[in-house]
């Protein structure tokens, strides 16, 4: 049992400490109603997110591509210290009859970490969200607004806001990402 205490304080402080945890198991928010995963191929770049240790660069965009074993590939990169760093994973549908419900994981070695489609029109933004319960007691989350092109309309931005505040997500810590001379820069 100590041992167990021991295996669990592990591997959740990192994620308590990279992200403010809240009471309670994770919302259940509404996820994008027969989501298309062909359409949300492609390169979207990070708009606006809550904070997350493991990102410190900017310029972050992912491109997702399918693979013809019907997971996903997913490159994520960013410049950090004026070097592009690019890291790729998988990500799959968990479950067939909720397709905007993905799963992805960075490592063969970790779980796939829950990444919900909340809502998209494919061709301008998209709102993601990921919850991680821990012990039911409390949970941990991220949310990322990401875009087509490096920047969106302070509108489409406010209304992805109140979407995210509607589903109970609390976004008062949201930041807007830096993507500005990304392409000079490399
Ligand atoms: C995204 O990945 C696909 C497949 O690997 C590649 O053909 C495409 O050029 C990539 N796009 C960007 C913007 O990196």
């Amino acid at each position: 049992m100590k041992l167990f205490s021991v295996v669990v304080l592990a591997f959740i402080l990192p994620l308590i400490r990279a992200q403010v945890p809240h009471w309670g198991p994770c919302p259940e928010p509404a996820v994008q109603p027969a989501f298309n995963l062909k359409e949300f191929m492609g390169r979207w770049f990070e708009i606006s997110k809550l904070p997350a240790q493991f990102e410190k660069g900017w310029c972050i965009e992912t491109n997702f591509t399918l693979r013809t074993d019907n997971s996903i590939r997913v490159v994520s990169s960013e410049i950090l210290k004026g070097e592009l760093r690019k890291i790729e994973g998988t990500g799959v549908i968990e479950d067939m009859k909720n397709p905007a419900k993905l799963g992805i994981s960075y490592s063969y070695v970790l779980p796939y970490s829950p990444y919900w489609i909340m809502s998209t029109d494919y061709v301008n933004s998209a709102l993601v969200y990921s919850c991680t319960d821990i012990l039911r007691i409390f949970h941990v989350d991220f949310a990322w607004i990401l875009g087509r092109t490096r920047t969106l309309p302070d509108a489409t931005v406010e209304k992805a806001m109140e979407i995210f505040a509607k589903n109970n997500i609390d976004v008062s810590r949201m930041i807007p990402s830096r993507q500005k001379d990304c392409d000079q820069t490399i």
